[in-house]
């Protein structure tokens, strides 16, 4: 078979768009650990408030590598706690789950922002160098009351912080 000549360089050239785009997501992927922060951890969405990863929504809590856990709890029509308040320039991590329906988590101006998956923990870590309120909104049509599910987060030096343990299994109890 015969292929012409430009059309062989542009065989090459895609193949080798494909070679190099597998490797920048290989690289991210297994080199930086860059995922989706809909991991891989489950719970049910009918316990989540009964749920030990869950018991300490509405109290950020400081986890002994300085790291501060929030949890929250998202359904039909809010934000479980409604207004979150943290220091600044501290490693913040958000670890969330859904009692209902999808929902999701974006923080205004900021790159915070996920889905929130019934029967998923999302998990991301983020630091907010600078004080002041930040809007949060559900970004997933989630029903008649979508547009009206919003909190807030107070970004405050003085913001209570309360200590835990560590556990098994990272989160605090
Ligand atoms: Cu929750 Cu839209």
């Amino acid at each position: 078979m015969n292929i012409d000549f430009y059309e062989r360089i542009w065989m090459w050239t895609a193949g080798a768009i494909v070679v190099l785009f597998l490797t920048f997501v290989g690289a991210t992927t297994f080199g930086q650990g860059i995922h989706p922060p809909s991991h891989v951890e489950t719970i049910d969405p009918t316990k989540v408030f009964q749920d030990p990863r869950f018991s300490r929504v509405g109290t950020p809590t400081e986890l002994p590598d300085g790291t501060i856990e929030v949890q929250v709890a998202a359904l039909m029509f809010a934000f479980v706690p409604n207004e979150i308040r943290v220091p600044p320039g501290r490693r913040i991590r958000f670890r969330m789950t859904s009692a209902d329906v999808t929902h999701g988590f974006i923080v205004a101006g900021t790159n915070a922002n996920t889905m929130i998956v019934p029967g998923y923990i999302s998990q991301f870590t983020t630091v907010f160098d600078k004080p002041g309120d930040y809007l949060v909104m559900c970004h997933e049509f989630c029903g008649n009351g979508h547009h009206a599910m919003h909190g807030r987060i107070v970004v405050d030096a003085g913001a209570t912080i309360a200590k835990a343990e560590a556990t098994a299994h990272g989160g605090v109890h």
